[in-house]
């Protein structure tokens, strides 16, 4: 019998039975540090644009894209050559770098970059994504990213109209021409490769937080807490007396909520200070962000309906001022260990107070706040040791943080008291305006 001699076909690999799963694990592994790269870098929007409402929908966003990025890593990690580690290649890393812009730029026009050109391309690569995977086989993988189309559908909408007027030409056609070097973030386009001329300004002068954050048209002071009525809407002593009107009380504690603005506006700069941590990391604090973005809302929504004009609230700037001195591993311990750690004393005694108003939406609020504030804590504990060892620091935490405590002390005495009144305290919200206002008087 002749031998057959039929030409001997290639050993088949493991990589190739498994093409089609590889290029999906690959798709999505770019998907996800894209998402993860948005989170580090969109918060430099927070600090930098004024009006309250933006600030609040860049950490709603900032928030829903962690999410996607875990999604897409839970998801990928079901396929096996998504691979363990959690690092941005340096291709994607430095095109969000590079987002980031410079600390004095027009914030809208950096806005503008994010939200019209790398945000529209990664709606463009999750589309893309679905008319490549197979529909039943990658069934699970289909129906997140459709989930995700929708957020970022939702996201350019909801955005658009901050947007409106902006002249952001130049700065978008740069940030275009980086992308269009990777063909989209997918590489599912053709190439254009950069000029060797193009400038990545992000390489010349890194990134650095602005001196002090943005508050747009509302004025201004270093803090709203004091001992004075005649001068301070929230003094101290007043909050814990048992002689304050609960009305009186009411209008402080949302004071002292939508001042919380100051948490997101520090915290914010924590992620693109930590590039280095791991997802879990910016994952609790983009919802720390998020959190705060929402307990500021709380006190921005009520005090008009209290009849607090909102022109006439200070904004405070010192912890922000005070902070961005520090690095980001002080700042969050500060954040964590000190001011919310501490803080459950007192708003235990206002929530006790405001409950005599049978407010029910006081009520409801102050709860979700305080057990949104034991998660931070909790948070604190669990990442304040390591952001430490990102930055070398090997004392322990205890110690660590007493003298990050003493240190705040140090750089307050040059940085902090240091905005002055925009209002005459004729006109400013003060504690005794807030008797008038209530009638408690
Ligand atoms: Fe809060
Ligand atoms: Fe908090």
């Amino acid at each position: 019998m002749a031998a057959t001699s039929t030409p001997a076909r290639p050993a088949p690999t493991a990589a190739g039975r498994m093409a089609a799963v590889n290029e999906m694990a690959r798709l999505l592994r770019l998907l996800f540090e894209i998402e993860r790269e948005f989170v580090r870098t969109a918060p430099t929007l927070v600090y930098r644009v004024g009006e309250p409402e933006l600030k609040y929908l860049v950490c709603q966003h900032v928030w829903e894209s962690a999410g996607h990025a875990r999604f897409l890593r839970e998801r990928g990690r079901e396929l096996t050559t998504f691979g363990s580690t959690e690092t941005v290649r340096d291709s994607l890393r430095r095109v969000f770098s590079e987002a980031m812009g410079r600390n004095n730029a027009d914030p809208l026009v950096i806005a503008a970059g994010f939200y019209q050109v790398l945000k529209p391309a990664l709606l463009a690569a999750y589309r893309h994504y679905l008319t490549v995977t197979d529909p039943l086989a990658d069934w699970p993988s289909k129906k997140l990213v459709e989930e995700f189309v929708a957020d970022e559908e939702r996201h350019l909408r909801e955005i658009a109209p901050w947007l409106q007027g902006v002249d952001a030409r130049e700065w978008k056609l740069h940030l275009t021409q980086a992308l269009d070097d990777l063909g989209g973030w997918l590489g599912q386009d053709t190439r254009l490769p950069l000029a060797a001329t193009y400038d990545w300004s992000h390489a010349r002068t890194p990134y650095t937080h602005p001196a002090t954050c943005n508050r747009g048209k509302y004025p201004l002071c270093s803090s709203v807490f004091g001992f004075d009525p005649q001068e301070d809407p929230i003094v101290r002593p007043w909050l814990t007396d048992p002689k304050t009107d609960a009305r009186v009380i009411r209008v402080m504690v949302y004071v002292w909520l939508m001042m919380e603005m100051d948490a997101i506006d520090y915290l914010a700069t924590v992620f693109p200070d930590t590039a280095a941590a791991p997802f879990d990391l910016h994952y609790d604090l983009a919802r720390h962000l998020w959190d705060e973005s929402r307990h500021s809302q709380f006190g921005f929504r009520q005090l008009p309906r209290l009849g607090v004009d909102l022109m006439t609230v200070e904004h405070s700037l010192d912890l922000y001022n005070i902070l961005v001195q520090m690095p980001p591993h002080e700042r969050y311990a500060m954040m964590t260990m000190e001011f919310e750690a501490n803080s459950f004393p007192t708003k235990a005694l206002v929530m006790d107070r405001v409950r005599e108003l049978n407010d029910f939406e006081a009520d409801t609020l102050l709860a979700f706040d305080r057990n949104d504030e034991q998660n931070h804590v909790r948070y604190g504990h669990r990442w304040l040791p390591e952001m430490m060892a990102l930055f070398g620091e090997k004392r322990p935490v205890e110690e660590f943080v007493q003298a990050t405590r003493e240190r705040f002390k140090q750089v307050a005495a040059t940085y902090g008291g240091r905005t002055p009144h925009s209002l005459p305290a004729s006109v400013r919200l003060t504690a005794d305006k807030i008797v008038k206002l209530t009638g408690a008087a």
